[in-house]
């Protein structure tokens, strides 16, 4: 059926569009969707892009704006344009596909989507040509999958132009993107995806209808990290995962990509005059200890060790020569200790002039540290600024739990 539809796409330009954006088309600007892979190829994929769900049921999280987009789709009303802002791995370009798939079918989409990213040049000149020739182009037909059409009205009439990762398109492309989205509005709909809202033009944002979305919540990591731990049959601890998920700080992407760097290097490496006949090597358990070296994330008990010697020793010197001796045997950077370290300032029973001059003093060595300031001399500031809070409090000192 809907190779027919194919055939009998009658709008010229709309064919010679659908050749050009086809995401099976390998010169095209197009890109190859997901969930299209050959089952074969996905043995060696990522698991982020092996588990990337292609369905909006699969997708973790997010439960009112997949609300909101479901009820736009049952109910045939098409947002003018919708856009989607927030951090990375969250799942906005897997949503946006899945919506995708679920209005036009995996068929259809290669010649009812274009889908246009960062890999992609998208300057005024492809705004003009490309985007402008895609949008101003009528499918006669509905391609929309027999269940989702419903008369004229259906989603699947309207073509979909995806711009991800839009925060890095140039002022005067975003300045043209304008005009068209308000005169193609008959036939296509635009989504439009970045992570910052101030990269994008004010005008653009206006048009649009936008969602948010949050970091996931460490529940929704749970869920998936969990299926996908039953299926690869990965061997970790139970404190591991608990790790894992508060480590990927609601980046779903950065929990699969780590589970699958402490999954595949937990394989020991084969003896090289082993006998062949020698059944494979068992993966070894994965603890917590290879989630914080995976990550590059200062273990607790390095964090703890650090913040006691700072509280309890006045001796400025030998603090130095702790965090040193840490960082140089652990290989930590300065900007996790840091973050670490404040984090866990926060949970002390102190003074507010104390709190205070920590909050001051630790936001302002991130901020050197982020312009470049060496490690050497941001360390020593560390050193100075916890210790300054703690010369604020006399001879109080701080209660901690042992
Ligand atoms: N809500 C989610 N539910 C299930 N899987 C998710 C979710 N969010 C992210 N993932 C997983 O993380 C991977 C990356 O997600 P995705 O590409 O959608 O992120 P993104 O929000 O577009 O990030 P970026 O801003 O970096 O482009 C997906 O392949 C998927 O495996
Ligand atoms: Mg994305």
């Amino acid at each position: 059926m809907s190779d027919f539809e194919d055939e009998m796409d009658i709008d010229s330009s709309a064919k010679g569009a659908a050749m050009q954006f086809s995401s099976n088309n390998t010169n095209s600007k197009g890109k190859k969707l997901v969930a299209d892979l050959p089952i074969g190829a996905e043995d060696n994929l990522p698991w982020v892009e092996k588990y990337r769900p292609s369905s909006l049921d699969d997708v973790q999280g997010h439960q009112d704006i997949l609300a909101t987009i479901n009820r736009f789709v049952d109910s045939h009303v098409s947002t003018p344009t919708s856009s989607t802002v927030r951090p990375p791995g969250t799942g906005k370009t897997t949503t946006i596909l899945a919506l995708a798939r679920r209005i036009y079918g995996s068929k259809n989409m290669r010649q009812m989507v274009l889908e246009l990213n960062a890999s992609d040049d998208r300057g005024i000149d492809v705004v003009r040509e490309q985007i402008k020739t895609f949008a101003s182009t009528k499918q006669i037909f509905s391609v929309a999958p027999s269940s989702t059409t419903n008369g004229a009205n259906s989603l699947g009439a309207f073509k979909l132009i995806i711009l991800d990762e839009a925060d890095a398109m140039t002022a005067t492309a975003q300045m043209a993107l304008r005009r068209i989205m308000e005169k193609y509005t008959a036939n296509t709909r635009f989504c439009i995806i970045a992570n910052y809202t101030h990269k994008l033009s004010p005008a653009l944002l206006s048009r649009c209808t936008r969602f948010r979305f949050s970091p996931l919540k460490e529940g929704d990591i749970r869920a998936l990290v969990d299926k996908v731990i039953e299926a690869e049959s990965v061997r970790i601890q139970p404190d591991a995962v608990e790790s894992l998920v508060r480590l990927s700080k609601g980046d779903m992407r950065r929990a699969l990509n780590v589970l699958q760097a402490c999954h595949t290097s937990s394989l020991p490496l084969p003896m090289r005059n082993a006998p062949k006949d020698q059944p494979p090597p068992e993966h070894e358990l994965v603890t917590e200890e290879t989630i914080y070296n995976c990550i590059a994330a200062p273990h607790p008990s390095d964090i703890r060790q650090i913040m006691t010697t700072l509280l309890s020793t006045s001796d400025v010197t030998s603090c130095l020569n702790t965090i040193n001796t840490l960082k140089s045997n652990k290989g930590l950077a300065l900007a996790d200790i840091l973050s670490a370290l404040s984090e866990q300032l926060q949970t002390l029973e102190v003074p507010a002039q104390t709190r205070i001059s920590w909050l001051e003093g630790l936001a302002e060595i991130e901020w050197r540290l982020s312009g470049g300031g060496s490690e050497v001399v941001q360390t020593g500031g560390l050193v100075g600024v916890v210790r300054n809070g703690c010369e604020l409090m006399g001879d109080k000192g701080v209660a901690m739990e042992s």
